[in-house]
């Protein structure tokens, strides 16, 4: 195979993310495709550190954000809010840590996530993140799945709808 990367080249592609990102856009593409959805969707590759797509309803961080710490966590909200419009939403998707000391799922994937200097959040650390990076949580919607949405808008926005 003459034209294969080495494993040197790959590595290199690998950490300046560029390949990686378009690697998965290409993947998304394809399966958009297979469902015959490409005419309703747009798929961008892209480092989420540095821009996101402008003007979109809803920008859906679903195990994304757990990903990070605290200052990465808010760069990526601030990036999601100077790409927002005014009726924009931001939705993470997360295992929320509920209060009070009984077991959850959310209390052992933090446990998990210290492996990666990620970690799970309650409601209220999401309130921070969210405030710290210009936005407003407006609601946490729990799911049959786990997993909550929690809703964020702008902040300063008005006439926030439910
Ligand atoms: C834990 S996975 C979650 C994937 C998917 N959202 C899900 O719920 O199955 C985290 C995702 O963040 C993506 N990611 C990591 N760093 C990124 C970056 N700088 N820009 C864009 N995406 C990135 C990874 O490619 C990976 O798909």
């Amino acid at each position: 195979m003459p034209d294969a990367p080495s494993g040197k080249q790959l590595l290199q592609q690998f950490f300046a993310g560029s390949w990686v990102t378009q690697a998965v856009a290409d993947r998304t593409r394809a399966s958009i495709a297979a469902l015959g959805l490409s005419g309703r969707c747009r798929v961008v590759g892209g480092d989420f550190f540095s821009s996101v797509p402008s003007g979109a309803d809803a920008y859906v961080l679903r195990h994304v954000i757990h990903d990070w710490r605290d200052p990465e966590a808010v760069t990526i909200l601030r990036v999601c809010r100077e790409a927002m419009g005014p009726q924009s939403k931001v939705l993470v998707i997360e295992n929320i840590i509920p209060p009070g000391n009984e077991p959850s799922f959310g209390k052992w994937l933090d446990l998990m996530m210290l492996l990666v200097e990620g970690r799970e959040r309650t409601e209220e650390e999401y309130g921070r993140l969210f405030a710290e990076a210009g936005l407003v949580l407006t609601r946490m919607v729990p799911t049959t799945a786990g997993v909550s949405v929690v809703e964020g808008v702008c902040s300063g926005r008005q006439g926030i709808e439910e």
